[in-house]
């Protein structure tokens, strides 16, 4: 790699699920992915939810249930340490984990919402719950069914406007471990790069994106910490 960054630069961080597979939880696309087990249509949209919200529930419920234990691997801890050198370092992530936070990486987007919450399909109310959920849950306030804060197919991601604005003032962007193939997330690159970031993408298998600048194939796990230090290495001040 061969770019100019200063410490103070923003940067942008994309996750995907793939940052969050060496701590053991599925990716949805690779061989064994959730969206081979299950029915990306019955479980993660809102018309699925409308047609059988218990079969919604039970889905969300063992992964919800998951987090309770999963811990964040090398690549989330790597955040880490990089966001200890170059502070203004958002991540913006698709994931629904809760591995960044657990790991202690600052700034962190959800754009596809968290499991960590359960919102009312109805009014407004919402809370912080990763308790085991037997029956359909209902709202407190209007008594109508509760749902998982997830952002399904057919609904608009959170804080784009955000984004956005994140995109445009990039320095830097790096994608780890996301198959860019869910958009908007799938078009971040481009934004970034039409706006003159530089860009790095960290996968396991090779993505197509004319916007790539440097690419690296292999487990983010491993590879970030090579990646992260040769930028700090390229920072003059
Ligand atoms: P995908 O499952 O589509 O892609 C995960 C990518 O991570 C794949 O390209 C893998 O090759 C790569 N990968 C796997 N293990 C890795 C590792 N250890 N290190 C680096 N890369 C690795 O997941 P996403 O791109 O996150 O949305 O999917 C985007 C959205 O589609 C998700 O947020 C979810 C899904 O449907 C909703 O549920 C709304």
């Amino acid at each position: 790699m061969n770019f100019a960054i200063k410490k103070h630069d923003l940067i942008v961080i994309l996750t995907g699920a793939g940052i969050s597979a060496e701590s053991g939880l599925s990716t949805f696309r690779d061989n064994n992915g959730l969206w081979e087990t299950y029915n990306v249509n019955e479980v993660a949209t809102p018309e699925g939810f409308k047609k059988n919200p218990s079969l919604v529930w039970k889905f969300y419920n063992k992964r919800r249930q998951q987090l309770k234990n999963v811990k964040p691997n090398n690549a989330h801890k790597t955040i880490t340490y990089f966001q200890k050198y170059f502070h203004n370092t958002h991540i913006i992530t698709q994931n629904v984990d809760n591995l960044h936070e657990k790991a202690g990486n600052k700034n962190t987007i959800h754009m596809h919402g968290t499991l960590e919450r359960i919102i009312c399909t109805h009014c407004n109310y919402s809370r912080n719950d990763l308790d085991k959920i037997s029956e359909i849950p209902i709202c407190p306030e209007c008594k109508n069914y509760l749902r998982p804060d997830i952002v399904w197919f057919g609904e608009i991601p959170y804080y784009l406007e955000a984004i956005e604005k994140l995109l445009k003032e990039s320095v830097l962007f790096i994608g780890i471990g996301t198959s860019g193939t869910v958009y908007p997330a799938a078009e971040f690159i481009n934004i970034a790069k039409q706006f003159n970031a530089k860009t790095i993408f960290i996968n396991k298998e090779s993505v197509n994106n004319h916007s790539i600048d440097y690419f690296y194939q292999g487990e983010a796990g491993s590879l970030l910490e090579e990646v992260f230090n040769e930028i700090i290495n390229m920072c003059k001040n």
